[in-house]
């Protein structure tokens, strides 16, 4: 069931109550009471006013002339902008006056790292602080290349490589400036913060302190340490930052023969690529068996308190989550949407029992931790279910090996399996924009449709499907419906491959696999492309060159290319100053090789972004981007 572009003038839009209440503020309101009217607090109260005062909604126009396919070692940007590089991998995020300097031969240690930005950065937020021009950027660290980050690689390994790799894992808070145009980070600064694998966290909600989360150094089962492969992220309308925690099992090794749950969730002997668990028993789940269950949740993190302790919050689910996007329904509750970026998994919804309260993070504590949990199921006629996550009502009782709902919480993959929801080509980035579609990008599968594995269904219509597709719905109601409407908005694809299967109907500039998502204060959506570079290497995406980021308006389906990446990078991240002049975009992992693992005899082998030192190595850095007339970015 595809409906590429349904009429750009949606005849429902005026109608739906849903674009009244989405979080994100409009550029009329942010003209109107400046940044420092831009708080967190006032941010919440404006995603809660916005009706007085979006009425239509914003129209969506792309002003720029897109820029051409490229495999150039710079980033490209349309004529009339400038992209500034900022806070690069292993520059200090500001924690004290004496911050270690970034060491060009990856010989920084483990505690000098963790007072640096990770690696690999991928979700960004933006909160703006009261001083005009100034914000916090909160960034997510999504993985390392170990072949990059020590001076010889795993050549050899130790507990203070292993160390280094936890510390670069993670998060950074850095407080930004701009003066002139130009951005700068702000050293030292109060706000300034790194969360790694190790920062002591808390379990809340309905599986905190479960026997499938207790282990021997927490037997109580609240206490986590740290968060790792840290994907999308989102900002609440009460001014915090929800993390994910992706591919997390990938950090642990198994047992030669994992129980069922082990294997749902893919643990396996010799499956941890980081051999952290070599110098860290914690990462070997043949002692510490419970430990997996303690990661794939969504962490809830208050950028404006350095001394607050994230939560994982178990009421949302447990899956190797990419995307949280958090909106309100028009009495004030949260809902937080949610995919699994894996092959065959889920996407989810959680709508909270309460309200939000006026007062920030402090007021809304436990908002995340009562409600109910939904999985999606995307019916052949167009319509969709979301299905409860409910504890004792069939099939998900005792009899069906759900004891409690904490149980059905840390084992959410099995009990949407018992629910029959729709195994989906990997949800990754979720987003919604003012007219209340909820966009989602199913990023590829290839395994669609080969061999013993699902084949094609109305949700996901191509088998071997290499070049990914974005789907949209709409809610029957307000957020916190049950049931929704969906088509796809586009199926991407290179339109000189071969393949028909791979070919898209992409109206504009063609793009494949897209990944990151953000719907701006005009309603432009971009999207933001993750083609391996193993799929690059192998000549499959022959017309689609570099990464890149692209604009699409929804009104019309036009698609743009608006920025090319250096080799070797996925573009990942993008968020945004309240008053749409600039927008920072996270270039991730460039000079990534083939095998994935940097040579380290030869870290410049593929690429040399964005120092170009004769001595350097490439690094995950944010654009700052702007137009040169200081104009909004996109028109
Ligand atoms: Fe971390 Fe799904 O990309
Ligand atoms: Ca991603
Ligand atoms: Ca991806």
């Amino acid at each position: 069931m595809s409906h590429p572009f349904p009429p750009p003038e949606d005849s429902n839009d005026s109608a739906n109550p849903n674009i009244h209440h989405i979080s994100t503020p409009s550029r009329r309101q942010v003209l109107k009471g400046g940044w420092a009217a831009m708080s967190a607090q006032v941010f919440a109260a404006m995603g809660l006013s916005a009706c007085a005062t979006t009425g239509q909604g914003p129209r969506a126009a792309l002003g720029f002339k897109p820029v051409g396919v490229n495999t150039l070692d710079q980033v490209t940007v349309p004529e009339g902008y400038e992209a500034q590089v900022l806070v690069p991998w292993g520059e200090p995020v500001g924690l004290s006056g004496e911050d270690p300097a970034f060491k060009w031969d990856a010989s920084n240690t483990a505690a000098e790292q963790a007072a640096q930005l990770g690696m690999h950065h991928d979700g960004i937020q933006f909160l703006p602080l009261p001083a005009l021009g100034t914000g916090l950027l909160v960034i997510n660290h999504e993985y390392t290349d170990d072949g990059l980050l020590h001076r010889d690689g795993m050549a050899t390994w130790s507990a203070e490589k292993v160390r280094k790799s936890q510390a670069a894992h993670g998060l950074s808070i850095v407080e930004v400036t701009q003066e002139q145009g130009r951005w700068r980070s702000v050293r030292p600064s109060p706000y300034a913060r790194r969360i790694t694998a190790h920062t002591p966290m808390h379990f809340s909600g309905p599986a905190a302190g479960h026997s499938l989360l207790r282990t021997a150094a927490d037997p109580q089962g609240m206490s986590p340490l740290g968060t790792f492969n840290n994907c999308g992220n989102g900002l609440t309308p009460w001014g915090t930052v929800l993390t994910t925690e992706e591919n997390f099992i990938g950090y642990f090794n198994g047992p030669a023969q994992p129980d069922a749950h082990g294997k749902r969730w893919g643990l396996r002997s010799g499956g941890a690529g980081y051999r952290w668990h070599e110098h860290d028993a914690r990462f070997d789940a043949t002692r510490h068996p419970n430990e997996p269950n303690r990661f794939g949740w969504l962490v809830e993190i208050d950028p404006q308190d350095p001394s607050s302790v994230p939560v994982k919050r178990t009421a949302l689910g447990r899956g190797s989550h990419e995307a949280a996007r958090i909106v309100l329904t028009q009495d004030g509750r949260a809902v937080v949407y949610s995919g699994e970026d894996a092959r065959f998994e889920y996407i989810y919804k959680f709508v909270s029992r309460d309200r939000m309260q006026p007062g920030g993070a402090k007021a809304n504590l436990h908002l995340l931790d009562h409600g109910t949990l939904y999985v999606a199921r995307f019916d052949a006629n167009g319509r969709g279910q979301w299905l409860p996550l409910t504890h004792g009502s069939h099939p998900l009782d005792a009899a069906h090996g759900f004891q409690d709902t904490g149980e059905v919480l840390v084992k959410s993959r099995q009990a949407s399996d018992a629910l029959g929801a729709t195994k989906m080509d990997r949800p990754e980035w979720i987003e919604v924009d003012q007219q209340g579609w909820v966009y989602v990008t199913l990023t590829n599968n290839t395994s669609r449709g080969v061999g013993n594995n699902p084949g094609v269904d109305a949700a996901n219509p191509r088998a071997n499907n290499s070049m990914g597709h974005i789907i949209r719905w709409k809610e029957s109601g307000d957020f916190d419906a049950t049931s929704f409407d969906w088509n796809h908005l586009v199926l991407a694809g290179d339109p000189a491959q071969s393949r028909p299967q791979a070919q898209g109907n992409i109206r504009g500039d063609a793009f494949a696999c897209p990944d990151g998502l953000w719907v701006d204060t005009r309603g432009v959506l971009w999207i933001q492309t993750d083609i391996s570079s193993n799929t690059i290497a192998k000549g499959e995406m022959s017309g689609v060159g570099h990464n890149a980021l692209l604009a699409l308006d929804p009104r019309s389906g036009e698609v743009r290319r608006f920025l090319v990446g250096p080799a070797g990078c996925e573009i990942t991240g993008m968020t945004g100053t309240p008053d749409g002049t600039t927008v920072f975009v996270n270039i991730q992992h460039p000079g990534e090789s083939p095998s994935e693992r940097s040579d380290p005899k030869q870290p410049r082998q593929y690429s040399n972004w964005p120092d170009f030192r004769p001595d350097g190595r490439p690094r995950s850095a944010t654009l700052a981007i702007r137009k040169r007339d200081g104009g909004v970015v996109g028109t």
